[in-house]
Parts: C-alpha cells; structure tokens; sequence
C-alpha cells in the first residue's frame, strides 16, 4: 500500500478497509469508517535505508533486559514484571476513574532515580504540581510539562533523556502532520505511531492515557491498541473506591493479569490482599450467600456469590445474572430442577457476584447452585463454608483447573471447610481444612445442608 493511498478505519475496532462502506466489515458497526492516508505502509515517512537483517542465534550472554519497577508490586505484576525499556503502553479507563493520579504516582516513583516526563494536555503545570504535592510525591529527575503538541513534547522529552515519558491523554494530543483536530482518529492514530517510532529509536518507555467511555462511543484507545506493545484497563465497580487494573495485550508478560487498588485521600494504594474485597461480610451467615473461590488474571480470588429467589409474579420468571454469563444461568437452573428435588419453575431468579468482577469460569457453577438452593430453602449455609467446580448437564460435578492453589487460598483466608469436585480433592487433604469431595449436584447439596 503506497503511503499516499487512503484507507478507512473503523473508529469502532481499528479495523481497516480499502474502499469506503457504511458498515465496517470487521465490527459490523455502522457509520465508523473514516478516511486516513496510509499510516500502515510506512509509519517513519519517507524512503528509510533498509534495516539490516540479524541472524538468530544464542548469544554466550543474553543481554538482560531491563526491567525498571514502577513503585508498587501490584502494578509490576501487571505490566509483567515491572516496565521494560523503550515499551509503549496503552492506559485506557472511563474519566475520573483514577489514570492520571496512577501515572503521576508511577512518574514519581520511576523519576526518583531516572528522568521522567509527564507531559498533561488537560492540566496546567500548577494543576499537576499541586496534586503531586497533595499526594507527598517528590521526585528529582521529574519533570512536568503542560501542552498539546506532540513534536515539541516528544523534543523536550529527548532533550531531558526522559526513560519515561507520560502522555496524558492522548485524545487532547495533536501532531503538526495531520490537519485534523485533536481526538479525531487520524490525530489519534499519527501521534500513537509518532510515539512508538520514538520510543523504538531512543529506548524511552511511554505510557499514554486514553479515555474511553462504558460503551466506546468515543473513538480512542480500540484504534490503537494494535499499535502498542502492552494495553491495560483501569476498571471499577460503580461507586466503588476498588480499582482493578487489567493487561488486556502484553508484548513483555503475561495477558489477563489482574492488579488491584484503593483510591485513598492520598492517591492509590495497593490491595495486597484483593481476596478481602468481594466478600459482603455479613456477621452472622445469611440464606443465599456463599463463598467461592474463583481465578482470575492468574491468581485464586475469593468471591461471595448471592442469590435471591422470589415468587414469580410474570407468567415468565425472571432470571437475573449480574457477573455471570446469563446462558450459564439458564443451563445451571434447567440442570437443578431435574437433577435435584429443587423446582425453580415458579420463582424468580437474581444471582450476583460481591464487588463487581464478572466471572466467566465455569467453576462458579457449583457454589451459585448452592446459593440459589440455599435462597429457596430459607437456610443459611455454614459461614466457613467454600466451594467451587463446574456442574455437567446430567448433574455430575467435574472439576476445574488450579485445584489445590484454590484450596490453599480458601484455607489461608480463615475458611475450615470445603466442597470441590472429587477430582480436585487432593489425597493427603490440607491440614486445619475439612474437604469434602463431591461426584454429583444431589451429594453437594447433601454435604451443603448436612446439619
Ligand atoms: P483522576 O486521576 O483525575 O482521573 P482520570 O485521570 O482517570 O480522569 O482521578 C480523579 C478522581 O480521583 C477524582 O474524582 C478525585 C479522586 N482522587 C482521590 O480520591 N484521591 C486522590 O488522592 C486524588 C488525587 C484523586
Ligand atoms: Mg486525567
């Protein structure tokens, strides 16, 4: 594709098209595709001497590569094992959910010891100062700068020697090369490529901010995310001061990786123990509720499942499903009325998870069966009670990945007594941890309400 042929992109998913359609072939969204010159062909502009080929081999020495921690172990483990040299980073998040508190903060704790700049288009200067004042932040090398245009930040930036460069956000960014107005996916596009060009050629690692909103209505961070090397969410649970970051791409570690926070008075602070956050901590034990521990971004979570049943009052039940896949609903509840004595037929049905994270395993099956069964009983379980495991369509309950690292996990957090698939029992048991290894939905329910 020569660089002066347009092409359309989807402003929806990044997709790209050669020839203009209402419809964008990748997404199926309507109206999305605009028209930008071919980026793609050559991002660097111009005719470029041809890079030289490098043969592959095990050097005597692999040059270790360098890591450098962004302050909080919680963010290290989700960039991968801290920030690696001349990486560009995508930090997309719906506004005022806490992206620009969290970069100053990494800013400050990577410019202690190297330089940094943080380069806002929507604060001034004193705006950022003050906040980094608010927060005790205090770092020699960093460095703050206040404006819009990409050639001169990128030129400061340089000037400094800047190992770290922050651009917050990208959508207020605009590039001389483009004509089109700040936030437009051309601008957004030009000044991403701009920013992965320099970061290549001079080793600076750059982490850009990109606001999206709940639905991406906004063209931003989707069209983009080809283009970096890692993309992370910042997420919340509505009204929460929980956040929870996401590696959704990860060139330099693993993907789905799973950080968590608080925001405080005095910025965000690390959860090191995320588990604590999605129980409700009822003090007595109530009907409905149980505890499960599920996995998610690569390490065990407890996570209180509830669930309410209600005479129906509509000629069809209701069925709500707030965390879990709704199908999935359907499936357990069709498998518990005619694998157990249990019979949903006239009751509504609400199941949620505490805390907000939305689950997709099948090891939530067997402890929102037992929810749901404990709701319709009116009997509260065991409040020392776990489970987990995936229950089949003929009630057989079958087991899931990590078995032990769950159970260790329940056991760690104060938990006596649990029921997994017979599968994940392990043969010599967890000391201190009563486990109770189940073949079918009937013998979970017998284990769950035994008096
Ligand atoms: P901000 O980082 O500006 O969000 P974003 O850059 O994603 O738009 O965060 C804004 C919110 O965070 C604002 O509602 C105030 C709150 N906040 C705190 O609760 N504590 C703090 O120490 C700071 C700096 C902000
Ligand atoms: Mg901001």
């Amino acid at each position: 594709m020569a660089r002066n042929q347009p092409v359309y992109v989807c402003g929806s998913c990044g997709g790209e098209s050669l020839k203009w359609q209402g419809q964008c072939p990748h997404c199926s969204a309507w109206n999305t595709l605009t028209r930008v010159m071919g980026v793609r062909a050559d991002p660097r502009g111009g005719p470029q001497p041809a890079a030289p080929a490098v043969a592959v081999g095990l050097p005597a020495e692999p040059p270790a590569e360098v890591r450098t921690s962004l302050g909080m172990a919680e963010l290290d483990r989700v960039f991968g094992g801290g920030l690696s040299a001349g990486s560009v980073s995508l930090l997309g998040g719906e506004p005022g959910i806490g992206k620009s508190t969290l970069l100053l903060q990494v800013a400050a704790a990577v410019g202690t010891d190297a330089p940094v700049l943080y380069a806002s288009g929507e604060e001034s200067t004193r705006q950022t100062a003050q906040r980094a004042q608010r927060l005790s932040l205090a770092a020699p090398q960093l460095r703050l700068v206040s404006d819009n245009s990409l050639e001169s930040i990128i030129a400061r930036s340089d000037e400094q020697r800047a190992a770290l460069l922050v651009i917050d956000s990208i959508q207020t960014m605009q590039t001389s090369h483009v004509e089109s107005s700040p936030g437009s996916p051309q601008q957004l596009r030009e000044c991403t490529a701009a920013l992965v060009r320099f970061a290549k050629q001079g080793g600076t690692s750059v982490i850009i901010v990109g606001h999206v909103t709940k639905d991406g209505a906004i063209a931003g961070p989707k069209l983009l995310e080809h283009l970096v090397d890692t993309v992370l969410y910042f997420d919340a649970d509505a009204g929460s001061r929980y956040r929870m970051l996401r590696a959704t791409k990860n060139r330099f570690g693993p993907v789905n990786e799973l950080g968590f926070f608080a925001m405080t008075g005095a910025g965000l602070r690390e959860v090191k123990n995320p588990s604590a956050i999605f129980l409700s901590r009822n003090p007595q034990p109530v009907p409905g509720s149980l505890v499960m521990v599920a996995r998610d971004g690569g390490r065990p979570l407890l996570i209180e499942v509830q669930a309410l049943t209600d005479a129906t009052r509509f000629s069809a039940p209701r069925r709500v499903a707030q965390g879990v896949d709704a199908n999935r609903l359907a499936m357990l509840l069709a498998v518990m009325s005619r694998h157990s004595r249990l019979s949903l037929a006239e009751h509504d049905v609400y199941v949620n998870l505490v805390g907000g994270l939305a689950i997709a395993e099948t090891a939530t099956d067997l402890p929102l069966a037992l929810a749901i069964a404990s709701s319709l009983r009116g009997v509260a379980l065991d409040g020392k009670l776990v489970a987990f495991g995936e229950l089949g369509l003929t009630g057989e309950v079958r087991p899931v990945p990590h078995g032990e690292e769950r159970l260790k996990e329940l056991h760690k957090q104060g938990y006596a007594r649990a029921i997994v698939p017979q599968q994940n029992a392990p043969r010599q048991g967890v000391a201190g941890l009563e486990i109770q290894a189940v073949a079918t939905l009937a013998e979970a329910l017998e284990a769950a309400f035994r008096s």
